[in-house]
């Protein structure tokens, strides 16, 4: 799928509203602490600047739920973009009330304005049409490079494109191509990776890359729940009681259309989430109560790599352990080391397998990295995504 694009757009000395997806984590201090979403969003905002655009830069940080939150002001994104850009990037501490307004009139062509956090309006997440009038004034041109915020049916991804001629920025009209291959056209062998902590948000996409796939394979804390619907003795691992009967109908639709549910043979086990904790490396079925497992082990690690070799097409997305704790980021870091050696064409998702990339030193290894958790499996879940379908077609 082809999105229009900002290129498209005659930007030359007029006010461009864009959506970017400035949700970067950040510690205590309020230092990002990943500036992936960031950089990502050089390519369109410095198009824009090279054109002759006044730009304002728009987006949420975390949930502040419609109210004003200082833990959640942009203030640090627009310094930490400035030297990323190279060039200054003007703060707004106002989202679309005096403020922002005198500040978008008062851009030249080549300015680069950040607007305050949207979701200090509670019109944002309402997709409230009067907010969204409020927005699309502050500018004559609607740019949409938010990828991960695309499955967000709110007022600055949704309202605001009905309302000013909108175009995809360079990175949602990526996102969306890249992403798009795996459904469309995947070259086979297509082999999917899936970890993280649980099934059941990964249920869907696991319902929709099977028919797609030749194997998936699969760790991290969801895979308990698959162990134990196949009978096995899970100890204290990660389980999801109220998912067994969904799991349990995934495999069968799996057996039948011959899919391989690759799941593991051995685990690394501890009786706490803790670095120093004593650990063990056990076969499945041999995990005993008290015990839970952190990580895949290492016969798994070997036979996931393997896969990832030999396949032509491959996703990733979710740790297979607790990689945050260096004795369990083994398995993680096997699988992302595959994917980094891989000829074939990989997919990383984003959110936690995107940072353990990134920890790794391997985020340039691979294909498309995405910038969308959420938004990269909604799309591979087979949804149309609101922010995608918000914006004309090439
Ligand atoms: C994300 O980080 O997943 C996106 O920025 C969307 O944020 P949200 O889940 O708070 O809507
Ligand atoms: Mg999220």
């Amino acid at each position: 799928m082809e999105l229009r694009t900002v290129d498209q757009a005659d930007v030359n000395g007029r006010r461009v509203l864009v959506r970017n997806d400035f949700n970067v984590p950040m510690d205590d201090q309020g230092r990002i602490t990943d500036d992936l979403r960031l950089r990502a969003s050089l390519p369109t905002l410095r198009w824009l600047v090279d054109h002759g655009a006044r730009v304002i830069c728009s987006s949420h940080l975390g949930r502040p739920k419609g109210r004003r939150d200082e833990r959640y002001s942009l203030a640090p994104v627009a310094a930490a973009l400035s030297a990323l850009l190279g060039r200054e990037v003007a703060f707004v501490d106002d989202v679309a009330g005096g403020a922002a307004r005198a500040a978008t009139a008062g851009l030249g062509g080549g300015d680069v304005l950040l607007l305050q956090n949207l979701r200090f309006e509670p019109g944002e997440e309402a997709d409230d049409q009067a907010f969204a009038a409020r927005l699309a004034e502050l500018a004559e041109v609607y740019v949409d490079d938010a990828f991960g915020a695309a499955h967000r049916a709110h007022a600055s991804v949704v309202a605001v494109a009905q309302r000013l001629p909108a175009y995809a920025g360079f990175l949602l009209a990526a996102e969306v191509r890249e992403l798009s291959r795996l459904l469309e056209d995947p070259e086979q062998p297509f082999v999917a990776v899936l970890g993280g902590s649980k099934v059941s948000d990964k249920l869907a996409v696991l319902g929709n890359l099977l028919g797609r796939v030749d194997a998936l394979l699969i760790g991290g804390g969801m895979c308990f729940t698959l162990l134990e619907a196949q009978g096995r003795e899970v100890g204290d691992s990660l389980l999801e009681r109220d998912q067994l009967d969904a799991v349990q109908g995934l495999l069968a639709r799996a057996a039948d259309s011959g899919v391989r549910i690759v799941l593991p043979e051995d685990v690394v086990v501890a009786r706490e989430v803790r670095a120093d904790a004593e650990r063990r490396t056990v076969a499945v079925d041999a995990i005993e109560p008290g015990w839970r497992g952190l990580d895949i082990g290492p016969r798994t690690a070997a036979r996931f790599a393997a896969h990832v070799r030999d396949a032509r097409t491959v996703f990733w997305n979710g740790p297979m352990g607790v990689f945050e704790l260096a004795p369990f980021a083994a398995g993680t870091r096997a699988v992302a080391e595959a994917v980094a050696a891989s000829g074939g064409f990989t997919v990383v998702g984003g959110g936690d397998s995107a940072a353990a990339l990134a920890q790794m030193g391997l985020a340039d290894k691979v294909d498309h990295l995405s910038t969308g958790g959420g938004a990269s499996l909604e799309m591979l879940e087979g949804k149309t995504l609101p922010g995608v379908a918000a914006i004309p077609s090439a």
